[in-house]
């Protein structure tokens, strides 16, 4: 994900600069770089791939004196990663960095072309240097400039900005994205979108809040709120801990994404919802022109994501849809018809097996799509179209967020699809674009669920298995608790659908075989309730989560009532993740690193 650094002070800008950033580098970026201003001299680097490179474009760069400068690592979003992307974005005489989207980029855009203002870039951050200028016209001063484009902004942002018109300033403004200043002894002043820049740096540090902005100088922090009123920054002590820091605190990598998932899946959605549509810039209006069928194509935790978007394209695209494994693909001489989008699906863009099935599609003719995390990886460069999930990298092995951002991007492609076909009414298209829309607030983690969970998990610590039971979507999402656990409890868990349990494995049950039961209220509850009650005769021991009382289970998980079974999904996927979390803690395992398994499996 993006990162931001900033200075002003005496010593040689670049170097705190690029310390900064390498500080930023463990959250993932494309492309790198710096701003510095100095008096009325401007200099700026930007490069592609690793820090490195703009180390060594900028070598024998060095100032001398006070300087103002801000630097930026870039996730790409908006545009491929190349230099003309990167940040920091320049005006005539003002540079500007920014983590987050600007929702509205596309409208200010249309406007600053028509006044003749030119782009080089493709990303929706350049609109905020050339909304400032224009704006400088007629402003008193640069301030006034700054704030009016900020109200002018929608969206979500962490922003810095220098410029010519007022040289040892820089100007700040967060919205929805982490941004802190810092103070020393020395009189230095340090911006930064995490702790861990700072760390050794600053002694104390002020978190801006949502809907602040200001500016900030050799001898002055300037902060107002969202009303314009000036509020004095509130300091505190930074921790020294930088592996601490660089988990916010959590305990592990994992826990913490789990916890980010509120955030990042509000950067899934952002600026692809409109009332009543959803919209992907990305795909190419005729991708789904003469396609009668989609084929997904995944592993792991991807492949559960597919199986999940099975049932929402069936569902309200109306289109044929199936789902294969891709090492099983890949081998078994399928029939391949040119009717058919084949889609794939991965956090990484480099897994061997589903890059091979994306060949083969490619080969035989067919139109491709990725759905992927990482911008300019073999999958995306390799396939007809992309979109990213913009989950940000993710630490863990075992996927959370990136698993959250693949569902939501497809109950998003499936209402797409349904508007291209014609197959839901526009106000159905309509609710579920709403419904949409309160994912990030169901899949927040609330202290009670999580101290309960925590409490739960002593007593699932030993036994002969897990059985993790769901009907419908509620299946895939089954599959993916019963990985997670296996993955980082190393306890032997699988996932069924609650129906087939009477088919065989219900011969398992007995006290010591665990079942953790998904029982939303909107999907099939009472077939999904009979099938738990059958288990929980044969003395399982029953694990049921779920909105409404349920009394026939050893443990219950109340989750919150919802409108859709969508939300019940997220809500539930969260429940799981915890509970596996809390087991793998109790089991004294390493969380984020689990034994024989890496983050992205280049190998067949
Ligand atoms: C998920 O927890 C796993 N670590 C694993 O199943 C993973 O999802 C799989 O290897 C696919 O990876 P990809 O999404 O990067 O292609």
């Amino acid at each position: 994900m993006c990162g931001i650094v900033g200075y002003l002070g005496e010593r040689n800008t670049k170097e705190i600069l690029l310390d900064g950033l390498k500080e930023l580098e463990y959250r993932g970026y494309d492309s790198a770089g710096i701003a510095v201003l100095q008096g009325n001299d401007f200099a700026n680097y930007k490069a592609v791939g690793k820090l490195i490179n703009l180390e060594e474009k900028t070598k024998d760069f060095i100032t001398k004196g006070f300087a103002v400068g801000i630097g930026h690592t870039r996730w790409a979003t908006h545009g491929k990663p190349n230099e003309l992307n990167a940040h920091p974005h320049l005006g005539e005489e003002s540079y500007v960095v920014h983590n987050g989207i600007i929702e509205n980029y596309a409208e200010l855009k249309k406007e600053l072309l028509a006044d003749n203002i030119p782009f080089l870039s493709q990303t929706d951050t350049e609109v905020i240097v050339h909304q400032f200028e224009k704006n400088l016209k007629s402003a008193k001063n640069a301030f006034e400039a700054f704030s009016t484009t900020i109200q002018e902004l929608e969206g979500a942002y962490a922003i810095l900005l220098v410029t010519k018109s007022e040289p040892n300033t820089i100007f700040f403004a967060k919205e929805g994205s982490p941004m802190l200043v810092g103070i020393n002894t020395e009189g230095e002043k340090y911006f930064a979108s995490s702790d861990t820049p700072l760390i050794g740096q600053c002694s104390d540090v002020n978190y801006f809040e949502d809907g602040d902005y200001g500016y900030v100088s050799a001898d002055e922090i300037a902060i107002f709120d969202r009303e314009s009123k000036q509020k004095k920054p509130i300091f505190s002590k930074l921790t020294q801990n930088k592996l601490s820091a660089q988990k916010d605190g959590y305990r592990f990598f994992m826990e913490k994404e789990i916890y980010e998932q509120s955030d990042v899946i509000s950067d899934t959605l952002m600026g692809r919802l409109s009332e009543d549509a959803v919209i992907f810039d990305e795909l190419d209006k005729n991708l789904f022109d003469d396609i009668h069928e989609i084929k997904l194509c995944a592993c792991g935790t991807s492949y559960h994501s597919a199986l999940s978007a099975s049932y929402l394209f069936e569902r309200y695209s109306k289109i044929k849809t199936s789902v294969e494994i891709a090492s099983e693909f890949r081998y078994r001489e399928p029939i391949m018809s040119k009717d058919t989008l084949f889609i794939v699906i991965s956090q990484s863009g480099e897994t061997a097996d589903t890059l091979e099935t994306l060949k083969m599609a490619k080969k035989a003719g067919l139109k491709t799509l990725v759905i992927c995390n990482v911008d300019n990886s073999s999958m995306v460069r390799l396939a007809d179209s992309s979109i990213l999930t913009r989950a940000g990298i993710e630490k863990g092995v075992a996927s959370t967020k990136a698993f959250a951002t693949q569902v939501t991007v497809f109950w998003m492609l499936s209402l797409y699809v349904a508007k291209l076909h014609n197959t839901l009414s526009s106000q159905e298209i309509a609710k579920q674009i709403s419904l949409l829309r309160e994912v990030p607030a169901s899949v927040k983690v609330n202290d009670e669920m999580h101290e309960k969970m925590k409490r739960l998990s002593k007593r699932y610590l030993h036994g002969h298995g897990f059985f993790f039971i769901g009907r419908d979507i509620f299946f895939p999402l089954a599959l993916e608790g019963a990985l997670k656990l296996k993955e980082i409890s190393y306890l032997h868990a699988e996932g069924y659908p609650s129906g087939e349990m009477k088919h065989g494995p219900i011969a398992l049950a007995d006290p010591e075989l665990f079942t953790i039961a998904l029982l939303p209220e909107h999907m099939l509850y009472e077939k999904a309730k009979s099938n738990v009650e059958e288990l929980s005769a044969r003395d399982s021991t029953v694990c049921v989560i779920s909105p409404k009382i349920f009394t026939k289970a050893d443990d219950f998980v109340q989750t919150a009532p919802h409108k859709d079974y969508m939300l019940e999904f997220f809500e539930m996927m969260v429940v799981l993740q915890v509970l596996s979390l809390e087991i793998s803690i109790r089991l004294g395992n390493d969380v984020d690193m689990p034994r024989n398994l890496a983050k992205s499996v280049t190998v067949e």
